[in-house]
């Protein structure tokens, strides 16, 4: 049993803290949102995150997990005090590093015994050498410390699966007992513990991303030539996935990768290349057909409505992928905004996502279920891949709708049999589509 403390009870902070909870350690989760905080102590979410709110039921009760906002009492027992704070997008893709520049300097404020500092947020590389130096400068005694970096893999929507199951767990420092004492902590787990420097672990975690957005671009670009020369990319991918050195993960093709992480990771990567006279042109080339991805949508549903202006849209799905109702970065903003620069009037519907879409983009009209969504509509757009959405009574959705048009951003449904039920049907990249 150990003693730790998490700053931030965002995503990361707070699945990181009801996990290590979970495997026995008493764990501080400590926020500066008041509002957030009070919430937890009562038991309301401030995330939809899967199994979470059992899981911190379960160890406030056993007494192993609690919440504060004041630094001085989270950290009066803490052995790892680990930063989960968020890192926007600056500006220019530049990570914006307020919140870890100010826990940083508040752990050196009130941490009176040693302790090692574990960082999970994604920072850009050289970070983890900045937070030592923010901590030398406002320490108040000569307090010993240790920075480790451990960049964090955590899925939304399977956060907490994917912490109790790691392919690995990361982690950088220029001191290797601190490093190993982290290592401690996952050992439980049994998983691959890698330990390495600073710089390389920070690395890591943009590499990864990258890499899993490069795959996702790389099967768009191939979605937008099968449509070209007439094949069908969910069969390409699925034949390219049975070669083990490619594997089938992350060859979905579609309206693009959103989210909290891909987006800001692949920008800011080229960023860090780039001020340092790098060309990172393959980054760029993700980006943009990222980008392209939401265009092509447009472009289809022009192709079967003739010209947007005054035409009624769906969109079937808000959030940026299912199981979550995070519209960070999500497409179907990307989506409304150029339908209703087009002139289109567009709705949305999302099983989980409403208040969040009410907040972010409160131009566009909400509706209580896909069939009211549906009624009337010239088109609808599939945007998020729900499983409520996979078993729609499609006969019902056509009738309601002004024309039978759905653009299906996810190929959730089978081009054939949407076609025989009377629907002008298009997918990503299955077919001739000029
Ligand atoms: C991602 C990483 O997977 C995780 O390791 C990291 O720490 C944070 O970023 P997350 O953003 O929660 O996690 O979602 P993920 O499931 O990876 O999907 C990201 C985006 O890519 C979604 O918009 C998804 O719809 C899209 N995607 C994913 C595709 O378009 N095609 C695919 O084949 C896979």
């Amino acid at each position: 049993m150990k003693n730790i403390t998490v700053i931030g009870a965002g995503h990361v902070g707070l699945v990181t803290s009801v996990c290590f909870a979970d495997l026995g350690n008493r764990v501080v989760c400590l926020d500066i949102n008041e509002q957030k905080i009070a919430g937890l102590n009562e038991g309301v979410m401030p995330i939809y995150e899967l199994g979470l709110d059992e899981l911190v039921a379960r160890n406030t009760a056993a007494g192993r997990l609690s919440f504060t906002t004041s630094y001085p009492e989270g950290l009066r027992e803490a052995e790892f005090v680990f930063i989960a704070v968020g890192t926007p997008e600056g500006v220019d893709g530049d990570a914006d590093l307020r919140y870890v520049r100010m826990a940083a300097r508040s752990i050196a404020e009130a941490m009176d015994h040693p302790v090692t500092i574990v960082n999970k947020s994604t920072v850009p590389v050289g970070t983890g050498d900045w937070v030592a130096d923010i901590i030398g400068d406002y320490r108040t005694d000569d307090v010993e410390f240790a920075v480790v970096s451990n960049p964090e893999f955590l899925r939304e929507g399977s956060a907490i699966a994917d912490f109790m199951h790691p392919d690995r767990v990361v982690l950088g420092s220029l001191n290797r007992d601190a490093a190993e004492s982290v290592a401690q902590l996952y050992l439980p787990l049994r998983t691959t513990i890698m330990i390495t420097d600073l710089r390389t672990a920070e690395m890591i975690k943009y590499a990864s991303n990258a890499f899993l957005a490069t795959r996702i671009s790389f099967i768009n670009e191939i979605a937008t030539i099968c449509e070209a020369l007439g094949a069908d990319v969910k069969e390409v991918a699925m034949g390219m996935g049975y070669d083990k050195r490619i594997g089938h993960a992350f060859l979905d093709a579609g309206v693009g990768y959103g989210g909290s992480c891909f987006p800001k990771d692949v920008k800011a990567l080229a960023y860090m290349g780039q001020i340092k006279g790098r060309h990172p042109q393959l980054l760029h080339a993700v980006m943009e057909i990222n980008a392209d991805q939401r265009r092509a949508v447009v472009r289809k549903l022009e192709s079967a409505l003739g010209s947007l202006r005054g035409q009624t849209i769906g969109l079937l799905g808000l959030a940026f992928k299912p199981n979550t109702d995070d519209m960070r970065e999500a497409p179907s903003i990307h989506i409304a905004r150029m339908l209703q620069a087009a002139g289109a009037h567009v709705r949305g519907y999302d099983p989980v996502a409403m208040q969040v879409a009410a907040r972010v983009v409160p131009e566009l009209e909400l509706a209580n279920d896909a069939y009211s969504l549906a009624e009337g509509c010239d088109a609808l757009v599939v945007v998020t891949e729900w499983n409520e959405f996979k078993n729609l009574d499609l006969a019902r959705i056509r009738d309601l709708m002004s024309r039978p048009v759905i653009i299906d951003g996810r190929s959730i449904y089978d081009p054939p049999a949407m076609e025989e039920m009377g629907f002008y049907y298009r997918a990503i990249g299955r077919g001739f589509d000029h």
